[in-house]
């Protein structure tokens, strides 16, 4: 639920700061993760929230080092701290502040109460209704205004995006998402964590992409991302007749901008600012009626991601690889745990 106010309630403070503080979470749990692990805790001590990486929830063949884990999270707490402001606090932020204990991503404390709530009700508007898309996007063009707000996202979050515009960049990275899918469909590591996170049709657990999430068939545009594959062969997926083929822009859908969120370092607190920054280009972007494909599974092959980050990102570390545009194609849905299920109690 987008957190608002039910007007005309009058609930003592303290209460109203945990009904606030519990309403912000449930906001967070509708960040994107990798392969929809939901890889996060909330522990609550009082008012302040302590976010947590669940490493059972890693993807061990694919994100040894939970990077990808980490910029779930990240995108969690953006949202965390976005929904605290909507609400009207101030939030402050202890990014890592323990050493000893590495899955203790942040603290976060509602802070004072403010009154900047222009900018943080604009972005918390999207949370719910934002959504990974996988397909091709209608030829509108993205504005080109938008694309430098994007980019000014990012920058303000300690991350940088770039727009793969030469053709040959965009079909240099497609080609690479291609080898990267064809090395990890033929190793049973990765092979077995899809299938763990990609339920069969039927499945009724709240995390994992779903049949409803992924088309059956993809529209081949040019170039080519390849999507990841969650139906294994089992042709499952929503299918082509429940999109709108003479919907206009569905007969020929296009790539859409090619993006990477980048950043200086590739440190545990440069992936959560990655994760941070996706999230805030994320949700600016649902504002404007665009959605993102993500392909990163040539950044899950190390000689691959090497490789994209000394020919196209100029020596910074390449995090996310995406596509964005308006969306076409079947409406597709995702699931999320339940905000009880994520808040735990401190170990
Ligand atoms: C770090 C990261 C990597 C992702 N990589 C992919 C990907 O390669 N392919 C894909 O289809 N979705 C990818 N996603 C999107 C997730 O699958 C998606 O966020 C999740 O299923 C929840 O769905 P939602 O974004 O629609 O809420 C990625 C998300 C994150 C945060």
């Amino acid at each position: 639920m987008t957190p608002t106010r039910p007007s005309g309630t009058t609930v003592p403070p303290d209460q109203r700061l945990a009904l606030d503080v519990r309403q912000a979470i449930e906001a967070a749990v509708w960040a994107p993760s990798v392969h929809n692990t939901q890889p996060w805790t909330f522990a609550l001590h009082g008012s302040r929230v302590s976010l947590r990486a669940d490493p059972d929830r890693r993807l061990a063949a694919a994100d040894p080092d939970g990077r990808e884990m980490l910029i779930s999270c990240g995108a969690a707490l953006f949202t965390l701290r976005i929904a605290l402001r909507g609400l009207g606090y101030a939030p402050k932020i202890r990014l890592l502040p323990d050493p000893d204990r590495p899955h203790l991503l942040a603290d976060v404390l509602p802070g004072e109460p403010s009154a900047d709530r222009e900018e943080p009700d604009h972005l918390v508007a999207h949370v719910r209704h934002r959504h990974t898309h996988r397909g091709g996007f209608r030829p509108t063009p993205v504005r080109a205004a938008l694309l430098s707000t994007l980019r000014w996202d990012a920058e303000a979050e300690g991350a940088r995006l770039i727009q793969a515009v030469e053709p040959h960049t965009k079909g240099a990275l497609a080609a690479l998402t291609q080898v990267a899918e064809h090395v990890q469909r033929l190793d049973p590591a990765c092979a077995a964590e899809a299938a763990r996170w990609a339920p069969a049709p039927g499945n009724t657990r709240q995390e994992g992409v779903h049949h409803e999430a992924y088309p059956r068939q993809e529209p081949h545009t040019e170039p080519y991302f390849p999507g990841r594959d969650f139906a294994r062969g089992f042709g499952w997926g929503v299918p082509p007749e429940a999109a709108c083929p003479e919907e206009e822009g569905a007969r020929q859908p296009v790539t859409g901008v090619v993006l990477m969120i980048v950043t200086a370092g590739d440190a545990p607190a440069d992936w959560l600012r990655a994760g941070q920054a996706l999230q805030r280009v994320l949700l600016r972007a649902a504002g404007d009626g665009l959605a993102a494909a993500f392909h990163t599974q040539a950044l899950e092959v190390p000689e691959l991601r090497a490789f994209i980050r000394s020919r196209f990102c100029h020596g910074l570390h390449p995090q996310i690889l995406m596509r964005l545009g308006e969306p076409v194609g079947p409406e597709l849905v995702t699931v999320r745990r339940s905000v009880t299920a994520v808040i735990v109690d401190e170990p």
